[in-house]
Order: structure tokens, then sequence, then C-alpha cells
């Protein structure tokens, strides 16, 4: 959305604010024993409690309010109590709120226990990829210049960057125009206008970038079956910087 008053540059911070302090609780909950299912009763009761509605649960029939997503699952996966977290693992959480009518949507990978160097420099490499996209970001550039500086900065740490899922625009619904794709290149795509809401989001493999879907229809999982991390923010563009809605 483009954000045209107050009030919606209001709602926008504080449905994004309720998403951010659910990753920071979720965080707390991350350990070895704890099953996804656990994860998400959790952090749905957190979302409640907060005075906000989980957005994922339901939406395209969805069936819980967060994505918890173990090792070589990109994105979508689904809670389950068979699903045990275990010492070495990485799990992305990605998490959507929606607070007086307005959206909320962001997304961590978080170690659980002691996890490998390799699969740390993923996590690393994933949020920093972010952060080198939204160098560029600015009212009226183009988003294929964000795009190409997330694509350039992953694949040069040999990462595949994920191309079936993008990033999107965000306001009254949770995904609007326009897509914000993590590859692609400098002066293609939309122009940036004053005051647009975006989800960015980054799935970087540590493998191929390709991924497939299983059979349950949500989750996604990499190709070669090598792990791979999601770093998500919201953010609005205002005519003076960048602000980041859910850090
Ligand atoms: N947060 C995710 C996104 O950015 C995905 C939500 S998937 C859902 O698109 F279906 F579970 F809602
Ligand atoms: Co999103």
């Amino acid at each position: 959305m483009i954000c045209k008053t107050e009030q919606d540059r209001e709602g926008m911070k504080k449905a994004n604010i309720i998403v951010r302090d659910a990753l920071l609780y979720a965080e707390t909950l991350i350990r070895p024993g704890i099953s996804t299912s656990q994860l998400d009763k959790l952090i749905e009761k957190f979302i409640i409690d907060n005075g906000a509605v989980p957005s994922f649960k339901g939406y395209d029939g969805y069936p819980a309010s967060i994505c918890a997503s173990v090792n070589e699952v990109v994105v979508h996966g689904i809670p389950s109590e068979q699903i045990i977290l275990k010492d070495g693992d990485i799990i992305s959480i990605d998490i959507g709120a929606i607070y007086k009518g307005y959206n909320g949507d962001a997304a961590r990978t978080f170690p659980v226990g002691e996890i490998s160097p390799e699969k740390k420099k993923l996590i690393e490499v994933t949020k920093q990829s972010f952060f080198e996209g939204i160098k560029h970001l600015r009212v009226g550039c183009r988003l294929g210049e964000l795009s190409n500086a997330i694509q350039t900065y992953a694949e040069s740490f040999g990462y595949g960057v994920v191309r079936e899922l993008v990033g999107h625009g965000i306001g009254y619904n949770m995904h609007e125009e326009p897509e914000v794709p993590n590859y692609g290149k400098k002066n293609k795509g939309v122009i940036v206008k004053e005051n647009m809401c975006l989800a960015i989001e980054p799935m970087i493999n540590m493998g191929e970038r390709y991924v497939y879907i299983k059979d349950d229809g949500w989750t996604i999982v990499t190709a070669d079956g090598a792990p791979s991390a999601h770093y998500e923010n919201t953010v609005m563009v205002t005519k003076n910087g960048v602000e980041i809605l859910t850090l």
C-alpha cells in the first residue's frame, strides 16, 4: 500500500511492531525438544493477546498461525507435533498479524542449539542480503536495483537465490502490488513511490536455487536437500529514507 494518511502510517507501524515482538518471543522459545506445533500455539496466543489476528491462519486454507520451516524447508513449513527441533537444526519462523485492518509480516531464521559454521554463515548472509538490497531503496528508484543487489550479494557466496517466491507490497492485504523479487536487473522493475510499504524477503539456499512443493500443497523444500534461510522485514519508504517496521 501507499500510506496516504497519518492513520495508515501509524496502523502499519503498530501491526508490524506486534510481528517484531512475536519474533523476539519466538526466539526465546526455540530449543531442542520443542515441536513446531507448540511454537505455533504459543505464538498464536501471543498475537491474540496483543490485540491482533494471525493473518496466515485460513489464508488460502493455510492451517496454522506461523510458518515453521526446518533445514531444507525454504518457507511455508506447516507446524506439526511430529516435527521436533533438535540440536544443529535451523528454523525459519514467518509471522503475519493484522491489527485494526493493517498487516504486518516478517521472518527470521534461528539456530537450534549449536549449529555448524556453514549454517551460521547461511543465516548471516541471508540477513545481510536484505540490508544490501535496502541500501538501494529510495523514493523514485526501480525495485530492480534492490533485487539485483540481493542476488549479487547472495550469489557471491555460491548460494542459490530462490525465484519462485518473492516479496510483496503490504497494507490492508498481506499480499499487494508490487512483487519484490530477490533477483533481477538493475534498470528493471516498478518505480518506488513515497510511503510505499513492502515486505522484502530473501530466501537463500546453501546449494542450488531450485525448489519444489511437497504433497501437502504448502511446504517448499530445496530440490537438492541443502539447508535454506529466510529473512523478511516490512519496510516503509518515506521521503527521508527507509523505515524498517519490524526491527
Ligand atoms: N509471510 C509469507 C509471505 O510473505 C507467507 C505466508 S503464507 C500463508 O508471503 F499462506 F501461510 F499465509
Ligand atoms: Co511476506
